[in-house]
């Protein structure tokens, strides 16, 4: 049975795991060993006629799916600019079953449809690999807090034509989440080509999101850079800076103009880029008032002059557009900001450049944030649900708080690395090893061991796979010139809430705290400039069960 596909490489073959390492691939047949169906299920599966895939589907969390989506990545046509058609490569998902909203197409965009899943479903997704020339992927699901067999780490890519199926219970917390490529080394080509999407998690009892602007005044707002060709077609390089673009894409177009009227609106931006850093700020200086952060809604409001978003990182601002006349054009921006690494082209990190206007028109109604809410009805036109708290700086001052592990970032042999090694596939350090149910201090810093007051370097957006965790501390860098350069960005932290990627300027120290909970095996710890991941600034970390006594 198993020679029936001579690709498949046995996962109890070592040798085909030593000399597969970075570019494996895992039949439906192989993702039946790992869901631990083993031989006996095969065999069981053949005789009843069922596909293999169907008894896979039984492995993971092991529930009736409340939501079954097929997921397809593959090969389209955009139009972005004027003129002719973009190929670009996209997510196209089919509702299979569960509530009607939960694959929501945008439209006018070569991203994916948003993933509107709720707290407790329990989801099944069939991704197919639909994307030419021997291109393998898998899909990651950043920031969801899922069984490593559903994580999407890159020993699990598929080649074209193959299927993975991913079984998990929603148990993250309401919020703004996204979906993208993880295979290893391809990562930046995939999502810039255009495979990315949102998944936006909410809870129908969420008291905290009761009275908040709900349907066409939530507004997800995904930030990219692209490159064209006079052709339209789309520039790609792999380069060792990261790659920007010179052209800011918002939901896939560029120069965006939204009508919005004059009451409040919800705004999930996501930095979709695979490198750039923004500096968000409204055209006249007005503070944004910030509710959410990667992992779900603030314990309580903040307000900055700007927001330094990193790649992958998410935020989201509460606006209220009554606070100006209809007719106002205002307009969201990328302040400058000054750094190393910053990228060559037209446009480079920390130039200054519009995002996107939002023209300003008249309300069309009296109550245009109806929010389902079935114990406690919001009141009409509830600006501010929860107390405001000005702070700025974020605890960028705090001291810093005893770390159980360090892991330095620096290049090392022309290479960026994690204490000095660079991703490989199935390996974890010694000190890569962590328990389940522990509570630890991870502290990251962005500089060779020993090497402060070094000049240099480049900014790194970390990203933890599995959990979200707080931020208790930052250190400001001790280097005159990092330092300077950090406080053009250190204002627009936002670290109260909960987070799963988080922005080291050059020189910076940052102290987390994570738990590992519900799920033992391997998960990924990586920098978010999507080139530099592609580049092996990535490790694995194990979660392995509790030590007796
Ligand atoms: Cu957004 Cu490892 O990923
Ligand atoms: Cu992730
Ligand atoms: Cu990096």
């Amino acid at each position: 049975m198993r020679s029936r596909k001579n690709h498949t490489r046995r996962q109890s073959d070592p040798q085909a795991t030593r000399t597969g390492a970075s570019r494996r691939r895992f039949s439906r047949r192989e993702f039946l060993h790992l869901s631990g169906l083993g031989a006996l299920g095969t065999l069981a599966a053949a005789s009843l006629g069922w596909t293999p895939v169907s008894l896979a589907m039984r492995g993971a969390e092991g529930s009736t799916p409340d939501v079954e989506i097929a997921l397809e990545a593959v090969v389209d046509q955009d139009a972005i600019l004027p003129g002719a058609t973009t190929t670009v490569w996209r997510y196209r998902a089919t509702l299979l079953k569960g509530p009607a909203d939960t694959v929501q197409p945008l439209p006018d965009t070569y991203l994916g449809p948003i993933l509107n899943l709720r707290t407790g479903q329990n989801v099944r997704i069939t991704f197919t690999n639909r994307l030419p020339n021997n291109e393998e992927t898998i899909v990651h699901w950043h920031g969801l807090h899922v069984p490593e067999a559903a994580d999407g780490h890159p020993r699990y890519v598929i080649a074209p034509d193959e299927s993975y199926v991913y079984d998990f219970t929603v148990r993250d917390r309401p919020g703004t989440y996204w979906y993208h490529p993880h295979p290893h080394g391809r990562t930046g080509p995939q999502a810039y080509y255009g495979l990315a999407g949102l998944i936006l998690v909410s809870d129908p009892n969420q008291r905290a999101a009761q009275g908040l602007p709900t349907g066409q005044y939530d507004l997800p707002l995904v930030l990219q850079g692209r490159r064209f060709d006079a052709q339209n077609q789309l520039v790609y390089s792999a380069e060792m800076a990261g790659f920007l673009g010179d052209r800011i894409l918002v939901n896939g177009r560029p120069d965006v103009t939204r009508t919005v009227e004059r009451t409040s609106y919800r705004l999930r931006l996501l930095n979709g880029s695979n490198s750039r850093i923004y500096k968000l700020a409204w055209s006249d200086n007005t503070p944004l008032t910030v509710i959410g952060t990667d992992g779900g809604l603030l314990d309580q409001t903040v307000q900055r002059p700007y927001v330094t978003l990193g790649p992958a990182e998410r935020v989201e601002l509460l606006v209220d557009f009554s606070q100006w006349p209809a007719g106002t054009t205002l307009t969201l921006r990328s302040l400058a900001f000054s750094t190393t690494g910053g990228g060559n082209g037209s446009l480079p990190n920390g130039a200054e450049f519009p995002v996107m206007n939002f023209a300003i028109s008249e309300s069309a109604g009296p109550t245009p944030t109806p929010t389902p809410a079935p114990t406690a009805p919001p009141t009409q036109n509830q600006h501010v649900f929860l107390p405001l708290v000005s702070k700025s700086g974020a605890q960028a001052q705090a001291a810093r708080v005893q770390a159980d592990r360090t892991f330095s970032l620096y290049m090392q042999a022309g290479q960026w690395t994690i204490n000095g090694r660079a991703f490989e596939m199935e390996a974890v350090a010694p000190d890569e090893v962590v328990e389940l149910n522990a509570t630890e201090v991870w502290e990251f810093i962005n500089q060779r061991p020993g090497g402060g007051g070094m000049q240099g370097g480049q900014p790194h957006p970390m990203h933890i796979h599995g959990l979200q965790f707080r931020v208790l501390s930052r250190q400001a860098p001790t280097n005159a010139t990092q330092r300077a350069n950090w406080e053009t960005v250190k204002d627009g932290y936002v670290d109260e809430g909960w987070k799963d990627t988080v922005l080291l300027m050059p020189g910076e120290g940052i102290q987390l705290q994570l738990q590992f909970q519900d799920y033992t095996g391997l998960y990924l710890y990586h920098c978010h400039n999507l080139e530099h991941e592609d580049m092996g600034m990535m490790r694995n970390y194990r979660v392995v069960p509790p030590t007796a006594g």
